[in-house]
């Protein structure tokens, strides 16, 4: 992973001073840089397209923003979204609902029923789901999830595909499973699997890509011809400075060998989340408190696990670096530390920070994936703002929620009021 630029110790992004952006929104805030979403997006279709009919797939629950999501309509993303608030949002950034995939778990048959009405091409989890859905649109576009027994993950709670897991069809039942979809009447178009997400390795997604086209040629003896593989998301990111970015073209020919070498599918889909918005953001958080316990120091923050949950969550690693102390030298060792009341609320253990002292603008890196969207009012907290940046431009994309907004949807019975 590459540091940013700096100007007189000063930190820049996509060339802006990152405490004027602090200073202008106020913080906690999440930026993002919009060439580096756009890149990203080439990237991984570059990479991909080079070897074979490619078709992107957006995760968007890594980062459901409008405008993020607008960007990437205009880039020519398609989506994958796993409820019907995410496929209506998409909706509302442009998509068309035949650029929207959607991949629920657990779906109820009001959730099916408001999808299939759209349009949207489903990828059915279960044989039960299989089943309501052939009541509720039958005939429907329909690709199915398999379970490969194959996993893949930056933690064991984002593993998808090993066995076990509570996701898709088992592979040894795929065959009767997709003959009784076609019983049934479906538009069968693919077959899809997601392995698990933030993998810094090629071999699982081969693995994977090896057991979708067994099953695939499978298909082929019982005359169902699919239009495409799906191998989901997964992409994994360096989050650390000494991690080396995994190697996108590498993945593509060997996972498009696997498809070619194994069938006549023309037509590969993936559905990266991560890799397209991890490292296009950061969460500027204002130093408030600084506490030194003889036993620890801590940089007191005002962004919480309400704000970024990753660390609490997952323990998940964030670099953090003092926006205005950029490259200086680094005094003691901090845990960054937020303003929820629970021990595990913290962003960074033990980090090696240069002499924070309250009003410093801190800098949390790589949080575009599962940052924003996993942000909660834990502690009656609103959700913070976000802005993008572009061509030195700073634009408020998300207003900062108010103690109002918590209020808004409650109700206390009048017999309370008396
Ligand atoms: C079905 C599906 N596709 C894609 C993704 C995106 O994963 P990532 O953000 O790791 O690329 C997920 C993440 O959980 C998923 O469940």
């Amino acid at each position: 992973m590459e540091d940013y630029e700096s100007d007189g110790g000063r930190m820049l992004f996509a060339g802006m001073y990152v405490s004027d952006i602090a200073r202008e929104f106020g913080t906690p805030v999440y930026v993002t840089d919009e060439q580096r979403l756009r890149k990203n997006y080439r990237d991984v279709y570059g990479a991909f397209s080079k070897e074979m009919d490619t078709r992107i797939h957006y995760a968007c629950k890594a980062n459901s923003n409008l405008a993020v999501l607008r960007i990437l309509q205009q880039e020519g993303s398609g989506i994958d979204a796993v409820s019907i608030g995410e496929v209506l949002t998409c909706l509302k950034a442009g998509f068309t609902a035949d650029r929207i995939m959607y991949t629920g778990v657990n779906v109820s048959d009001e959730e099916l029923r408001a999808v299939s009405d759209l349009g949207v091409m489903i990828n059915i989890d279960s044989e039960s789901e299989l089943e309501r859905l052939a009541l509720i649109g039958p005939g429907s576009q329909i690709s199915v999830r398999i379970n490969p027994d194959v996993g893949s993950g930056h933690s064991d709670k984002v593993i998808t595909g090993k066995k076990g897991t509570k996701f898709g069809i088992p592979a040894d039942r795929a065959i009767n499973v997709y003959s009784r979809a076609k019983d049934l009447g479906f538009d069968i178009r693919g077959i899809h699997a997601h392995i698990g997400s933030g993998g810094q390795s090629v071999e699982p997604f081969v693995d994977e890509a090896e057991v979708l086209a067994n099953i695939t040629n499978s298909l082929g003896e019982i005359g169902i011809e699919l239009e495409f593989i799906d191998i989901g998301g997964g992409i994994g990111v360096p989050y650390k400075m000494n991690e080396e970015p995994m190697d996108l073209n590498e993945m593509a020919i060997e996972v498009t060998d696997m498809i070619k070498m194994e069938t006549d599918v023309k037509t590969i889909v993936l559905e990266p989340g991560r890799y397209i918005v991890a490292d296009t953001t950061l969460l500027l958080t204002k130093c408030v408190d600084v506490k030194d316990l003889g036993t620890k120091k801590y940089v007191g923050v005002d962004a919480g696990m309400n704000t970024l949950v990753r660390p609490a969550m997952y323990d998940s690693y964030h670099h953090i670096a003092i926006a205005d102390k950029f490259g200086k030298v680094c005094t003691a060792k901090y845990d960054v530390v937020g303003p929820i009341c629970e021990s595990g609320d913290y962003l960074a253990h033990e980090r090696v920070l240069p002499d924070p002292q309250e009003g410093d603008i801190l800098a949390v890196y790589d949080a575009g994936a599962y940052g924003f969207s996993m942000s909660s009012n834990y502690n009656s907290r609103p959700l913070c703002r976000e802005v993008l940046v572009n061509g030195g431009k700073a634009e408020l994309i998300r207003e900062a929620e108010t103690v109002e907004d918590l209020w808004r949807l409650q109700k206390v019975p009048a017999r309370l009021l008396r």
